[in-house]
């Protein structure tokens, strides 16, 4: 079974498809997650710089990326490594937010990214989230859904999250960086952030997390 979320930045995805993944019992993917790392990666070894990929020296040495994920016993979720290296707190900040659609528009990259992920539901039930799942990941998937809502939302909600994990946090710089963000998913050539035509839409400016989990579920269960 096969269960693909899609759906803009800070939309509350993850959330759901956490949730939905451990009322199922279903193997959780967070392909962001991923698209985070290789960009954390390039930053480590100075791929970026004033904002700009070297594609040709990641693409030479993208075979040396090695992502996966494993469950946090403290919080009980799951936390991306790279490399052996848990990388989850890095993977969350506002510098690698700022270059991660630089990243995740280049092809071959995409390619990299979405192989793994297929390899994934080869071998497990998953809820999988990201921005092409339901388009170009799994195009056959058994549930679509492309979650939403608006920018002002998205962007308080992530300022609570930075202020109550970190202590600090700018709602102006989020609410620009997410609209930026959306500009480049939705724009660029390589798999843009498109509502798949099969996928039920899921407007979340007005629902609490349990009132989202609960309308999904009552979807899958029809
Ligand atoms: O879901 P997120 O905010 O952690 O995703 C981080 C970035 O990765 C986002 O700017 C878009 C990109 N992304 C993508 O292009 N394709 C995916 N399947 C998942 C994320």
């Amino acid at each position: 079974m096969i269960i693909a979320i899609d759906g803009h930045s800070s939309c509350g995805k993850s959330t759901i498809a956490k949730a939905l993944a451990k009322r199922l019992g279903y193997t959780y993917v967070d392909t962001g997650a991923m698209y985070r790392a290789v960009t954390l990666f390039c930053q480590q070894n100075k791929f970026i710089q004033n904002g700009i990929v070297n594609e040709d020296a990641l693409k030479q040495h993208i075979g040396e990326i090695n992502i996966s994920f494993a469950l946090n016993k403290d919080t009980q979720q799951q936390d991306t490594y790279l490399n052996g290296v848990n990388v989850e707190k890095q993977i969350r900040s506002m510098e690698v937010a700022h270059d991660v659609s630089m990243v995740s528009k280049i092809g071959f990259v995409r390619k990299a990214m979405v192989e793994k992920q297929q390899k994934y539901g080869e071998s497990a039930d998953v809820v999988m989230d990201g921005r092409d799942i339901g388009t170009v990941v799994f195009p056959n998937a058994d549930y679509k859904f492309f979650v939403t809502a608006s920018p002002e939302v998205r962007a308080q909600r992530r300022y609570d999250e930075l202020m109550s994990k970190e202590g600090h946090a700018n709602y102006d710089e989020i609410l620009e960086n997410l609209k930026q963000r959306d500009f480049i998913d939705t724009t660029r050539a390589e798999s843009p952030l498109r509502q798949a035509d099969d996928a039920i839409l899921v407007d979340t400016s007005e629902m609490t997390r349990e009132g989202q989990l609960e309308w999904i579920l009552s979807k899958i269960q029809q």
